[in-house]
């Protein structure tokens, strides 16, 4: 649309973007009053494109936008800078008046959530944000990224997981150091696999396989079942009702240290409960998995026998 201009701040240089702008600023005038219902003081004011922006804010432009994901944002007739921005052509007319643009820095962490929202919260990943245990304790889009000055190549992110995530969530830093967890601090896996950080319909921001079923599964698939016999707590009270699932000191992520102790949870009160163990609680059978080794279900044996 207007040629590049050499990166000057003096208001003489935009006087031909303003004339031009005057004009798109006919046809878009009435698009333009639409979208600014957040911030009604700037009602007047209108979309001048990127291409202006660029003239005074040639550095962030080159730096910290044209390399980014949110370039897409100028394709097809987008608003780019306005976009997030507003629309700008009284903080041009006015040289560069910063109380006539839309900054970040004076938006609340709603109003800045509900500018992202605007285009993201159609994605299957942040549509749930707004009813988020982050949106709701007041954690926003800009505490984990930032569209200009992100640190991590990928997802625009302020910091890398863990780390990202351990500045606010002390105890879950303490979770992986312990004897036995998923290897997060060693980068196998990722707070995001289990996680939603937008958001999710679960608890805990847990995230569900298309079936519905854990998120556990769609790594360890062999407990996914079905089985002809389903260990009914599997199905019924998940994965976490035997293991811890960041970690624990006992091995196999388990809640409790000793086997038997797990079990006898459930299977001691056979009034109420399942049936308790149809032998004694002698050595011999206090290494339950040792016979009962298909804990997690079994398509052989309704005791769970290999
Ligand atoms: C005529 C030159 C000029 C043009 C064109 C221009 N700006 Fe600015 N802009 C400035 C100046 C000068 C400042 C204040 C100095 C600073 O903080 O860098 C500024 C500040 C800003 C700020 C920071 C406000 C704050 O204090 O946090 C934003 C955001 C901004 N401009 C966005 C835009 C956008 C978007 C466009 C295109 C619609 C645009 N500018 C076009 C000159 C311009
Ligand atoms: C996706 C939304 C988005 C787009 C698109 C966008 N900005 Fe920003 N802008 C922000 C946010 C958020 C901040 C606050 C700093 C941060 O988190 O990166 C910011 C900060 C700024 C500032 C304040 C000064 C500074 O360095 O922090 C200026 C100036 C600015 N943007 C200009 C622009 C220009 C010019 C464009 C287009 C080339 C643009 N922005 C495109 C969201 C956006
Ligand atoms: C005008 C629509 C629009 C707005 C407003 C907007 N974005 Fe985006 N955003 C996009 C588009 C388009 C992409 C690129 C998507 C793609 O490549 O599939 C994107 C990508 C992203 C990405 C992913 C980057 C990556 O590489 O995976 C993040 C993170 C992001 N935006 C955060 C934000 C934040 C934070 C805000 C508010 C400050 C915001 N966006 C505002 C349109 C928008
Ligand atoms: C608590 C930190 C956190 C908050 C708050 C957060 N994000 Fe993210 N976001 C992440 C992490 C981590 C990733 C990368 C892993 C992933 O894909 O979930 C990501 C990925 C993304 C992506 C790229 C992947 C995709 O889904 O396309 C987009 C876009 C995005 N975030 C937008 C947003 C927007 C918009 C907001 C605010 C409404 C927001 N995020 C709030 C941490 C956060
Ligand atoms: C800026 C601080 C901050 C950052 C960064 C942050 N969180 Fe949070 N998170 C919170 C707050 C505050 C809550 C709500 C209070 C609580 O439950 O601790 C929360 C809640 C959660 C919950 C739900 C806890 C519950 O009891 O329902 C999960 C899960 C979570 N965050 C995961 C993450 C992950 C994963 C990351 C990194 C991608 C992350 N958080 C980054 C502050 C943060
Ligand atoms: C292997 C999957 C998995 C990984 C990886 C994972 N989480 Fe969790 N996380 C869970 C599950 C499942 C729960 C729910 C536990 C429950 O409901 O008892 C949970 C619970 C939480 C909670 C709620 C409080 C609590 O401790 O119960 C927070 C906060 C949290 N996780 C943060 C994180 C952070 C931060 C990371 C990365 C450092 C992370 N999680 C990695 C599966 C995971
Ligand atoms: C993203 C893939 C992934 C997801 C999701 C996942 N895990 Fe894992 N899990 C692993 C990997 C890889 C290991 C291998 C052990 C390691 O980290 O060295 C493991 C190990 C384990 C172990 C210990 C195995 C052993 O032999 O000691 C248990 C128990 C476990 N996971 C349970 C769970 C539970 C419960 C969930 C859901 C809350 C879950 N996992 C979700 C990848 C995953
Ligand atoms: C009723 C308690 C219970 C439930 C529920 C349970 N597990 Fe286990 N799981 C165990 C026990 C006990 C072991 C240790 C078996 C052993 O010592 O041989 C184990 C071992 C494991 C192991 C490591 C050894 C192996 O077989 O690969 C993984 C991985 C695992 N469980 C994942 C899961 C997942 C994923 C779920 C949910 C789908 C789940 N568990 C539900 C009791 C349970
Ligand atoms: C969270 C509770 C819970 C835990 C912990 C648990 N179970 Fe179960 N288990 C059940 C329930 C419920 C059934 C189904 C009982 C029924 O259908 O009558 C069952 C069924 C069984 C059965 C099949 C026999 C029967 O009565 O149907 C065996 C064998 C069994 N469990 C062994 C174990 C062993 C060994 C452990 C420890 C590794 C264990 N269970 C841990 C709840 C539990
Ligand atoms: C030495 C092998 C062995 C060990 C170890 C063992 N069991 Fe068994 N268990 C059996 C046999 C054999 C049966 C009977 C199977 C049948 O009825 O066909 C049985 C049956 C059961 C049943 C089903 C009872 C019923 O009435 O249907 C439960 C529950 C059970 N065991 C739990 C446990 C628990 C809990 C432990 C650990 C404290 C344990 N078992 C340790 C061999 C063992």
């Amino acid at each position: 649309m207007l040629k590049t201009k050499p990166h000057s701040q003096r208001l003489g240089s935009t006087v031909l973007p303003i004339l031009m702008l005057l004009l798109i600023g006919l046809f878009s005038a009435a698009r333009a009053q639409q979208k600014m219902t957040s911030q009604p003081q700037k009602a007047a004011a209108q979309y001048v494109g990127t291409d202006t922006c660029k003239t005074c804010h040639d550095d962030i432009y080159k730096n910290n936008f044209e390399s980014t994901s949110h370039f897409k944002t100028t394709l097809q007739n987008g608003h780019g800078c306005e976009s997030c921005h507003g629309p700008g052509s009284e903080h041009v007319e006015g040289g560069g008046d910063v109380s006539k643009i839309i900054s970040f820095k004076t938006l609340s962490t709603q109003e800045a959530n509900a500018r992202c929202l605007s285009c993201h919260d159609v994605k299957q990943q942040q549509r749930h944000f707004s009813a988020s245990p982050h949106a709701s304790s007041d954690v926003g889009c800009l505490d984990c990224h930032s569209p200009h000055y992100a640190r991590e190549p990928e997802h625009l992110l302020v910091k890398a997981q863990p780390e990202l995530c351990y500045g606010c969530h002390k105890s879950a830093k303490a979770d992986f150091a312990q004897a036995y967890h998923h290897r997060v601090d060693e980068g196998l896996i990722q707070c995001s696999d289990c996680h939603n950080p937008h958001g999710t319909t679960t608890l805990r921001q847990v995230r569900a396989i298309p079936s519905g079923d854990a998120i556990c599964v769609k790594c360890h698939a062999d407990k996914q079942g079905p089985f002809v016999y389903e260990h009914v707590p599997v199905k019924t009270e998940g994965c976490t009702s035997c293991h811890m699932p960041h970690g624990s000191n006992n091995p196999r992520f388990l809640r409790i240290s000793q086997v038997n102790l797990l079990c006898l949870q459930c299977h001691s009160f056979p009034a109420q409960g399942p049936a308790g163990p149809a032998h004694n609680q002698s050595a011999k059978y206090q290494a339950c998995t040792m016979c009962h080794a298909a804990i997690h279900g079994s398509n052989a044996s309704n005791v769970f026998f290999r």
